[in-house]
């Protein structure tokens, strides 16, 4: 799949998540074959910029290409203005959130509220677009709500507006995460614009991936949640659509290896106090992922108050698990 002048390596991308796809999480995604990786929300009002998570949201060095920055907001100059300053920090895609939730955006009317003003819309589109000189892409849910499902019609505007891809959430904003994702919609606008569409939602096995892409006819997938805790579902998906043999399942001793260079990629990310609170997720994630009894490594993991004391115990805790392994073969 092309998008501008980017060949992706793979049309299985990870979905952008606050919190969750920092630099070191999806240096890690890419590394397992995402073909894409946006960065976390980063809000179009400037005067935010200023505090150290915001610059941690636009911060790509040693970032495999394309680089691409979400933004969110709901002023067409504004957005246009915030694509603009992170192309010149080096976003080679701007991608738009109109598929966020969270009150605290919606109340703005960001997000997937956005999606209850097409005019809107349409005005912020063609603002950004024109602002800067490389793709722009844009996330949705299907609509606000279940009577007002209006997915395809952004959709149009989209395509119409010179948008290089979409990503198609098949929840409306209503669902929140509720219930379990709807493919039609996505097949719907599949079927009425020609520019790459994205499916997401739900898909959190190399099989299911395989099925909603036959059904909707989506160009490719974007993964979320599934990749919590399993970075390396990646590799797995492009496997099965590739129709490859499996790929030989990662070795334990792999796994802590990758567990632990993550961990160490995050400390040196964020430094000590921010490091041990953000892989307390990571590794809350990888113990239930992987362990048939979590809870001791979880307590000792999630209760260090450093980064020595958490990597000592990370060290600790998948050593045995590789050990158990080695000892039942
Ligand atoms: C913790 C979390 C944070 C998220 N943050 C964002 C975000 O910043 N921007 C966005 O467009 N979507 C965000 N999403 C939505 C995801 O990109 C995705 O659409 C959703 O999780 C459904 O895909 P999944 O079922 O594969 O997880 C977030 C989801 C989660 C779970």
């Amino acid at each position: 799949m092309r998008i501008g002048p980017y060949l992706l390596p793979s049309t299985v991308v990870l979905a952008p998540m606050a919190g969750v796809t920092d630099r070191p999480f999806r240096i890690l995604c890419r590394s397992f074959g995402a073909g894409l990786a946006a960065s976390e929300m980063i809000t179009s009002d400037t005067r935010l910029w200023n505090t150290s998570k915001s610059r941690r949201r636009m911060d790509h060095e040693g970032e495999p290409e394309p680089r691409v920055v979400q933004l969110a907001g709901a002023d067409p100059q504004a957005l246009a203005e915030a694509a603009r300053a992170n192309v010149a920090l080096g976003a080679q895609i701007i991608d738009l959130n109109m598929g966020c939730p969270a009150k605290k955006v919606c109340g703005k009317l960001c997000g997937s509220a956005l999606l209850t003003d097409e005019a809107l819309v349409a005005r912020i589109l063609e603002s950004v677009v024109n602002a800067v000189d490389v793709p722009v892409t844009l996330k949705i849910r299907t609509g606000w709500d279940r009577t007002r499902r209006n997915g395809v019609n952004i959709a149009c505007i989209a395509a119409n507006s010179g948008i290089a891809a979409l990503a198609v959430h098949g929840r409306t904003r209503a669902d929140f995460y509720a219930g379990a994702a709807e493919y039609e919609t996505i097949r719907d606008i599949k079927a009425q614009v020609h520019i790459p569409v994205f499916a997401n939602g739900d898909i959190d096995t190399p099989q299911k991936a395989r099925e909603v892409l036959d059904f909707t006819g989506a160009d490719g997938v974007m993964i979320g949640r599934a990749s919590h805790g399993a970075p390396w579902i990646f590799r797995a998906v492009n496997a099965h659509l590739a129709a490859r043999n499996a790929t030989p399942t990662l070795l334990r001793a792999e796994v802590r290896d990758i567990i632990l260079a993550h961990l160490d990629s995050l400390y040196v990310f964020y430094g000590e106090e921010t490091g041990v609170r953000i892989a307390r997720k990571h590794l809350g994630w990888y113990c239930e992922q992987l362990l048939d009894r979590p809870a001791q490594a979880r307590g000792d993991l999630l209760g260090a108050q450093s980064t020595a004391a958490q990597f000592a115990h990370a060290v600790q805790h998948f050593e045995a698990w590789v050990s158990e392994a080695a000892a039942a073969a």
